[in-house]
């Protein structure tokens, strides 16, 4: 399990999370949801020790985040940042191999090679596998860091708004693909989404934050509801029941 406690970040006196108490589950998949400046990446940033809180404290499976070696950490919890900048002129099986580096430290084993391949695989980028990473479209790069990501093979695998870029098959694909490894390999899927109804849909919880705190959480049937999604977007939504999902419009 991830808990953080009281976790809190401020810039200039802004607080952008503000005291956030939250635990994530073992297993399974979680979306997190919000405007744009809600807190949703300082929150995962902070989780995954790439940013350091001003209070409150983070436990990824009793560790202490912000004490324990960053080599154990790595082992449990992989991110997927919102931004990734990789200037350098490397292949997309480089990108891929360096998902292994707190196992291997730059030796790959064996083990090592398999789960780079099957990431690659799973992320249908054996055509471009030799490919320099700046030679990719902006979704066939995108597709590439989630391969380094799940090559890490850690139990939380914690992904800032990972279909950008994607177009509607490889986005279908990658939230099958979390779900699959949630479902098949018993990790913790922790995803920031702008699209509600690919977090409808194909998560275990919706967590949603506003101004810097959680507003709601829960099933996704307790969150997709017209009143709950205007409190959290200050926008109107009509919500239908389609095959058993609840799905969002909210286009006028
Ligand atoms: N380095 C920084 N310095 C000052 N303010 C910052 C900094 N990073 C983030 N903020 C502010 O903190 C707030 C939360 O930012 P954050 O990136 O967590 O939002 P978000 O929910 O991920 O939004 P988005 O959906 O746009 O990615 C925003 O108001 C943002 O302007
Ligand atoms: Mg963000």
């Amino acid at each position: 399990m991830i808990t953080t406690s009281d976790l809190t970040k401020t810039y200039d006196k802004t607080v952008v999370v503000d005291n956030v108490s939250v635990s994530l589950p073992d297993a399974g998949v979680t979306s997190v949801i919000g405007a744009n400046g809600a807190g949703k990446s300082t929150l995962l940033s902070m989780i995954s020790r790439i940013l350091d809180a001003d209070a409150g404290s983070v436990a990824v499976d009793g560790l202490d985040v912000f004490n324990a070696p960053s080599r154990e950490i790595a082992k449990r919890l992989s991110i997927l940042r919102q931004e990734t900048h990789m200037t350098a002129r490397i292949t997309v099986r480089e990108v891929v191999e360096f998902g292994r580096y707190p196992h291997s430290r730059g030796r790959l084993t064996e083990e090592c090679v398999q789960k780079v391949d099957e990431a690659i695989a799973y992320c249908d980028l054996g055509e471009f596998e030799q490919r320099g990473i700046h030679e990719l479209s902006g979704g066939q790069r995108q597709r590439a860091f989630i391969a380094m990501v799940l090559a890490q093979d850690t139990r939380y695998v914690l992904l800032d708004e990972p279909l950008n870029n994607l177009d509607m098959p490889h986005a279908t694909g990658v939230m099958k693909l979390l779900r699959r490894l949630a479902d098949d390999h018993g990790k913790s899927i922790v995803l920031v989404l702008h699209d509600i109804n690919y977090a409808s849909v194909y998560s275990d919880r919706i967590v949603a934050m506003k101004d810097g705190v959680i507003t709601a959480d829960g099933a996704p049937e307790s969150v997709m509801n017209a009143d709950t999604l205007e409190r959290i977007y200050d926008m109107r939504f009509s919500v239908i029941d389609l095959d058993g999902d609840k799905i969002a419009a909210y286009f006028r």
